[in-house]
Order: structure tokens, then C-alpha cells, then sequence
């Protein structure tokens, strides 16, 4: 689709954004997770897999804590009119009940940056770190989980709230629900479903008690999260089995959280990387892999329209916070946004009300359990000099973003 000729534009007032997180850029963080990355336990793991453990360790990141300014600059040269990044909870409230005032301070500088930009900006509360403290009472398997998460967010709410136009409060809680509590891919890095369930609903506890209390003091704020919704489909129409996992599947990985939360959302955060195509005997996926990422992702742009229509019947605004892959010599990087954007169009014209699509990510970066070896990023980074280089796919967007369409 990317190789024919396209003149199609986007509503007017559409938001055009880059993603990034907190942990996986600003560097110099410590809370759980940079604290698992050193521990025996990971070690080892990295050790028997064959992997340099230095690889893993996210220590500087892309240095993006003194360097925002520079970073803000390159998403303009985006053409961006939205941004969203994170701020780091272990930062702003290193002890329970202590606040960092410098901490504090940077994230408004760096908010006022954000808008002196004139970028609409999409906040990011939580990104599934946590400071040192909250992990060792329990992290989000503890009774007081959700009460000391809404005394942070209270104070982002008082230090921060004016700058916000979109508030992402949780970021894909399933995925931490699951790779920290069922697979153990991420700290705590247990097995335990009875575990995995009391977080499941601490963090819907937590964000409903988060949307109320934005909403106290902003009463118009658009508050959200985003989700990771996965294009499930049976691999053969037909087959009931096949049907039943998918919609199984379905339910507990893509609706079940946002079921719970729905009447506490102004807008439906969607995360768009994946489509399985499952069978019905193990390992139950079984994709075709024509075009995969570095990370051997199947490339599916249909995948973003499918899981739009499922989310329309939220009939709320849709914001694509993130859609992007990792691809470190920019081979399908352009035609893969220029295909997924099709889809969304696609979308719009048959009425669904998507109004943002922020690229993930601006950088290459921290890829959490993966390391530094997937490049995401629509600028490189050298990891010595903490240069940004910009990748061609990055014009391709920035044409897009200028135009409000697809004109080439
Ligand atoms: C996460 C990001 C991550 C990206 C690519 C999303 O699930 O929110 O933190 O880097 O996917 O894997």
C-alpha cells in the first residue's frame, strides 16, 4: 500500500506525537527495576542465556534527563504538535512522604518547555516502575498500593496539573499484571496468579481513585491509560476452538481492565504492536511471519483498524499512544507507519473517532527486559557521546505530521 500514491488528510486539529517513557530515557533512576537489572537473579538469567549483562543495565539511558531540550527540539522538527513522556514516581518520592523539590522543579521546567513548544502534552504517571520503598512493602500486591499511588498522584495533580492536556495514568497495566506476576520477565519477577490477580485489581483500584481526584481539580481533564490491545483471530475461520481461545484471549488480555475502569475514562489510550493468529493446539499462536521487526514481530497494519473497531464500542475519543517497531537500519520503518496510517484513516472515514497517533518511540531506547538491542527510535542514539542522529523514515513522518496527511 506504502508504494502507491496516496492524498489523504487527516481532521483537522488531529494530533501528531512521539512516545517515550521515563525510565527508558532520562538514565540515572533508581527505583525496582534498575535495582532487579543488578540483582544475582538477573545476572545469572542473562549468563545461561549468553548475553552481556551490560546490555541490559539501563544506567545512563539516552541521558534524556539533562538533554529534554534537545529531545523537544528534534520532536518539533517532527512537525509534532503533541508529546508524551513520563515522569519518574522513584524521582519525585524517593522515601515515603519525601518530596525531591529539585525533582519537582525539573519535571515543571520541563513541562513549560513542553509548552513552550506549543506541544499538547500527554502525561504518563506510571510506567511500571516503582520506587524502592513502595516494592518492598509489597509494590502493587500490597493492601496500601493504590492509597500511596493516589498520594503521588495528588501531587502531580497540585505541581503538574495545569501543564496536562491528556493524563496517561497507567501504562499497559496488563503487561505488568503478566510479565511481573505470571511469566516473570520483569521484577518482582514472580509466579504467583493469586499474586497477579490482587495487582490486577489494586492498579484498577488506583486508577479509578486517580481519575476522581484529577477530575476534583480539573474537571474537564481527559484522563486515560493506555492500553496494549492485540489483534487476536483465529487462524482458521472456522474452527470453534480457535474462536473460543481467541475471544477468551481477548477478554482477559485486551477488555477486561478497561471494562473495569470505562466509566472513569474520558478517552481509550490504545498501544498497537500485535496480531496473533491462534491455533488451537500449543503453543495456541501461530503467525505467519511474512514481514516480522528486529524483534521478529509480525508486521500487521490491518491490526491497528481491527482493534479500532473493538474500541469504538467504548464510544469514546480514541488517542493511538503508541504504534512503532524496531528496526535499526530503517528498512520498514516509513512504509510500516505510512500503512498502519492508512488503516487509521480507514478508520476515521468510517466514523471512529481517532483523534491522535503518537509514534513509539522518538528514541532508541531502554527496551526494558530486551536491553539496548532494539532500536526503536526515529533518531539513533549513540550510546557513547549520547548523540541523536536522525533515521530517513523520520522525514517521512515529520512530511506527514506537516501535511496532517499522507501526500506523497
Ligand atoms: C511499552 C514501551 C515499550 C514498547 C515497545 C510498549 O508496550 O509501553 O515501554 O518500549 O511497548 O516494546
Amino acid at each position: 500500500m506504502s508504494k502507491e500514491k496516496h492524498n489523504i488528510k487527516f481532521p483537522e486539529g488531529f494530533l501528531w506525537g512521539t512516545s517515550t517513557s521515563a525510565y527508558q530515557i532520562e538514565g540515572g533512576i533508581i527505583n525496582d527495576w534498575s535495582e532487579w537489572e543488578k540483582s544475582d537473579e538477573r545476572k545469572q538469567d542473562l549468563e545461561k542465556k549468553g548475553k552481556k549483562v551490560e546490555e541490559f543495565v539501563s544506567g545512563l539511558a539516552c541521558d534524556s534527563w539533562n538533554r529534554y531540550q534537545e529531545d523537544f527540539s528534534l520532536a518539533k522538527d517532527l512537525n509534532n504538535n503533541a508529546i508524551r513522556f513520563g515522569i519518574e514516581w522513584a524521582r519525585v518520592e524517593p522515601s515515603k512522604g519525601v518530596w525531591d523539590v529539585k525533582v519537582i522543579n525539573h519535571y515543571r521546567d520541563m513541562l513549560e518547555c513542553a509548552k513552550k513548544n506549543n506541544f499538547k502534552i500527554a502525561l504518563t504517571i506510571w510506567h511500571w516502575t516503582n520506587p524502592l520503598w513502595f516494592r518492598d512493602k509489597g509494590g502493587w500486591t500490597a493492601r496500601t498500593s493504590s492509597q500511596d499511588f493516589l498520594e503521588f498522584v495528588n501531587l502531580v495533580i497540585k505541581e503538574f496539573g495545569a501543564y496536562v492536556d491528556y493524563w496517561v495514568v497507567l501504562n499497559e497495566p496488563m503487561i505488568h499484571v503478566f510479565n511481573a506476576y505470571v511469566i516473570a520477565k520483569f521484577p518482582p519477577a514472580r509466579k504467583n496468579i493469586w499474586l497477579a490477580n490482587k495487582v490486577f485489581n489494586n492498579l484498577v483500584k488506583a486508577y479509578k481513585e486517580s481519575s476522581i481526584a484529577i477530575h476534583k481539580h480539573f474537571p474537564e481533564a481527559q484522563v486515560g491509560i493506555t492500553q496494549l490491545v492485540n489483534n487476536f483471530e483465529p487462524a482458521h475461520k472456522f474452527n470453534l476452538i480457535e474462536i473460543l481461545i481467541s475471544r477468551t484471549l481477548h477478554y482477559f488480555w485486551n477488555h477486561r481492565f478497561l471494562k473495569k475502569i470505562n466509566k472513569y475514562m474520558d478517552y481509550v489510550g490504545l498501544d498497537y504492536y500485535f496480531h496473533d493468529r491462534i491455533v488451537w493446539y500449543p503453543p495456541f499462536k501461530k503467525n505467519l511471519n511474512k514481514e516480522v521487526n528486529d524483534m521478529n514481530w509480525e508486521i500487521y497494519p490491518r491490526g491497528i483498524y481491527n482493534v479500532l473497531k473493538y474500541l469504538h464500542k467504548f464510544r469514546k475519543p480514541i488517542l493511538i499512544l503508541e504504534n512503532g517497531l524496531a528496526d535499526k537500519n530503517d528498512l520498514h520503518r516509513a512504509d510500516f507507519i505510512i500503512d498502519h496510517l492508512l488503516f487509521v484513516h480507514q478508520a476515521i472515514e468510517e466514523g471512529i473517532d481517532v483523534c491522535a497517533y503518537f509514534y513509539w518511540s522518538l528514541l532508541d531506547n531502554f527496551e526494558w527486559a530486551e536491553g539496548y538491542k532494539p532500536c526503536f527510535g526515529l533518531y539513533e542514539v549513540d550510546r557513547k557521546t549520547m548523540e541523536r542522529k536522525k533515521r530517513a523514515s523520520a522525514d517521512v513522518y515529520g512530511k506527514i505530521c506537516k501535511d496532517n496527511g499522507i501526500i506523497f
